[in-house]
C-alpha cells in the first residue's frame, strides 16, 4: 500500500524519511534461517538442534539396526539443513480386493521399509505378500512450527465450511508424546497422520533412524522377525536419553524444526495470478493464511502466515498414494501447503512432477490432481496461457526472498547486478505494482525500491 500521505514542505528528504517510517518491515528469512524475534535462548536451542540434526547418529548411540539415513540432514538438506530431498522411502502393503481391506503387514514391517542396516542379515526387503508399494519424497521442514500452531478449531472450521463440491476432513491422532491423551489434528506428512513436531520427531528418529525412545521403546524388527532382531540390536531400549541439559536428541531436533522460518513469499501478496488461483478454485484447498494460537514461544504465536494448504484429507482419486495410514483411506492426501514451492525440483508425494522447468513440473502437478479436485485442474487447463503463466508467476513467488532474483537462497553479485537497476527512488512516476519485477526489491510493498531497501539489500547480502 502506498501511504496517502504528501512529502509536502520537505520534498525529497521528507519523502525518504517517510519512506525509512514505512520500511520499517525486514526481509524475510532465507531458507534454514531461524524465525525472526527468538529470544536468546530460543536461538541457542535453534542452533544445536540444528547441529543435532545434521550429526549422524552412531551405532552404539542407537541408530539401527534397521534405518533409512544415519541423520535427519541426510534427507532433508536443500537448499538448506531442514529443506527437502531427492531421497524417497517406500511403503508397501496389500492393496485392498472385493472382498479384503487393505493390509499394513505390520507382522512384516510395514509399512515403511527402512532399506538399510549394519548387518546384511538384518537388511529389509519388500515382502513378496506385498502386492502394492509407494514412494514418499522429503518435504520441507520451514515454518513447522508456525504450521504446528494453527489452532485445531481453525482447521475444523475449515473443514465445516467448504466451498461446494469438497469433503476434505481432518486426520485425528493422538500425538506420540501424550500418549492417552487427547487427539489433534493432523498436519504433517503426506496423509497428515501426525499433529506435532515432537510427534515426528519421536517417529522419525524410530523409523528413519532406528533411534528408540522413551515414547517408542520397539525398535522396528526386520521384515518383522524378532529372532533376527536379537541377533542384530546391541544397544538397549530406550535409547534416546537426556543430555547433560535435560534434552534427549528427539527434544533437540524439536528445537530445529519448531524454530525455522517459514520460506518466504515475494510480493507477499497481490499478485494477479493469484487470483486466477482463487478463480480455478486451487485456493479452495491450498488456504492462504492462518493465525497461529498463543503458544509458549512468543516468535511463533499470533503470526500470520500463508501456507497456502488447509490440512485437510481430500479424496484425489487416482493421486492417492494406495496405502491406509491412520483414519486416511488410499485415496486421500492431504493438501500440501505450496510455501516454498519455488525451490522444488520435483512436486507431489512421489515426486512425479519432475524434470521439466518450473512451470511444466507445476502443469504436470495440477494434471495429476484427480477425485475432487477434477473440476478445479480441468478449470486451470482451460485458462489461456496468458492466464497460466500469471498462476506461475504466483506460484514462483512461493519460496523467493526478496532480492533473491535467481531463487537459490542467496543474494550474491548476481542477483545484486540484476536488482540494483530496478531502484525506482521514493516517488516512481508509476508505482511499483506487485507484478512487476522491481517489487522483488520492494520489501514493505509501498510500490518503491528506495534507498532505504537499497539499505536492506546490503545487509541481506550473503555472497557465494
Ligand atoms: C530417509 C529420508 C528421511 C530421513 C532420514 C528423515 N526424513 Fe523426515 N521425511 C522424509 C519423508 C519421505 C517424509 C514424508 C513422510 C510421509 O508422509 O510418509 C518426511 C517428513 C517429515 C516431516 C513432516 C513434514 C511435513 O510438512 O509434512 C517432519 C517434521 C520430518 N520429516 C522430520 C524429520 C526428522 C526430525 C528426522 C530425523 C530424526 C527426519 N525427518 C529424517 C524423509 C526423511
Ligand atoms: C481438492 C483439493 C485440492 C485442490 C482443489 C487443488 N489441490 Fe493441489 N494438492 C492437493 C493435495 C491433497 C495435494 C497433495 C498431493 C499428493 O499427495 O501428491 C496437492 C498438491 C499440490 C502440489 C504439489 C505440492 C507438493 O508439495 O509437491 C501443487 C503444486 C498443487 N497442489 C497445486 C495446485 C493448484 C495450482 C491447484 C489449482 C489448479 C490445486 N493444487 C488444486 C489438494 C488440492
Amino acid at each position: 500500500m502506498r501511504l496517502s500521505i504528501e512529502p509536502g514542505p520537505l520534498g525529497t528528504l521528507g519523502a525518504l524519511l517517510l519512506a525509512g517510517v514505512a520500511s520499517s518491515q525486514e526481509p524475510q528469512p532465507l531458507m534454514g534461517q531461524p524465525v525472526r524475534g527468538l529470544s536468546a535462548q530460543e536461538l541457542a536451542l535453534f542452533e544445536e538442534g540444528r547441529m543435532a540434526f545434521i550429526a549422524p547418529l552412531p551405532q552404539s548411540e542407537g541408530a539401527g539396526p534397521l534405518f533409512n539415513e544415519l541423520t535427519c540432514a541426510g534427507c532433508h538438506n536443500v537448499p538448506a539443513i531442514g529443506g527437502f530431498g531427492g531421497r524417497r522411502v517406500t511403503r508397501f502393503g496389500v492393496a485392498a480386493t472385493s472382498t479384503s481391506p487393505f493390509q499394513a503387514l505390520e507382522g512384516l514391517g510395514g509399512t515403511l521399509l527402512q532399506d538399510q542396516s549394519f548387518t546384511i542379515a538384518c537388511r529389509e526387503t519388500v515382502p513378496t505378500q506385498a502386492t502394492h508399494t509407494a514412494l514418499r519424497g522429503t518435504p520441507i521442514l520451514f515454518g513447522a512450527g508456525l504450521i504446528e500452531s494453527i489452532p485445531d478449531a481453525t482447521l475444523v472450521v475449515r473443514a465445516n465450511n467448504q466451498p461446494s463440491g469438497l469433503v476434505g476432513r481432518v486426520h485425528t491422532t493422538v500425538p506420540i508424546e501424550t500418549p492417552g491423551g487427547a487427539r489433534r489434528i493432523g498436519r504433517f506428512g503426506w496423509k497428515g497422520g501426525i499433529a506435532t513436531v515432537d510427534s515426528f520427531s519421536l517417529d522419525a528418529a524410530l523409523n528413519e533412524m532406528g533411534l528408540t525412545s522413551q515414547f517408542l521403546p520397539q525398535e522396528n524388527a526386520p521384515n518383522g522377525d524378532l529372532a533376527l532382531l536379537a541377533q542384530c540390536d546391541t544397544v538397549a531400549d530406550p535409547e534416546d536419553m537426556p543430555d547433560a541439559a535435560g534434552f534427549t536428541r528427539t527434544d533437540r531436533f524439536t528445537h530445529f524444526q519448531r524454530f525455522l522460518a517459514a520460506p518466504a513469499q515475494t510480493p507477499r501478496s497481490g499478485m494477479a495470478g493469484e487470483a486466477v488461483f482463487e478463480a480455478v478454485g486451487c485456493a479452495d484447498c491450498h488456504v492462504a493464511s492462518y493465525v497461529t494460537a498463543q503458544v509458549p514461544e512468543d516468535a511463533l504465536s499470533g503470526q500470520t502466515i500463508q501456507p497456502y494448504a488447509d490440512f485437510l484429507l481430500h479424496d484425489l482419486g487416482s493421486l492417492g498414494d494406495g496405502i491406509v495410514e491412520g483414519e486416511a483411506t488410499e485415496t486421500e492426501m492431504m493438501t500440501r501447503p505450496l510455501w516454498g514451492l519455488a525451490q522444488r525440483p520435483s512436486f507431489l508425494h512421489d515426486g512425479r512432477a519432475t524434470g521439466g522447468t518450473f512451470e511444466q513440473n507445476v502443469a504436470a502437478a495440477i494434471a495429476e490432481h484427480g477425485g475432487t479436485a477434477t473440476p478445479s485442474a480441468q478449470a486451470f487447463a482451460a485458462l489461456s496461457a496468458a492466464e497460466k503463466d500469471l498462476v506461475y508467476r504466483f506460484l514462483g513467488s512461493l519460496g523467493r526472498a526478496e532480492f533473491d532474483w535467481d531463487t537459490n537462497n542467496t543474494i550474491d553479485e548476481f542477483d545484486w547486478f540484476f536488482i540494483y537497476p530496478l531502484m525506482t527512488g521514493p516517488e516512481p512516476a508509476t508505482p511499483l505494482s506487485p507484478d512487476d519485477t522491481g517489487a522483488i526489491a520492494d520489501v514493505d510493498q509501498d510500490g518503491d525500491f528506495d534507498l532505504v531497501e537499497f539499505g536492506k539489500l546490503q545487509r541481506a547480502f550473503t555472497g557465494q
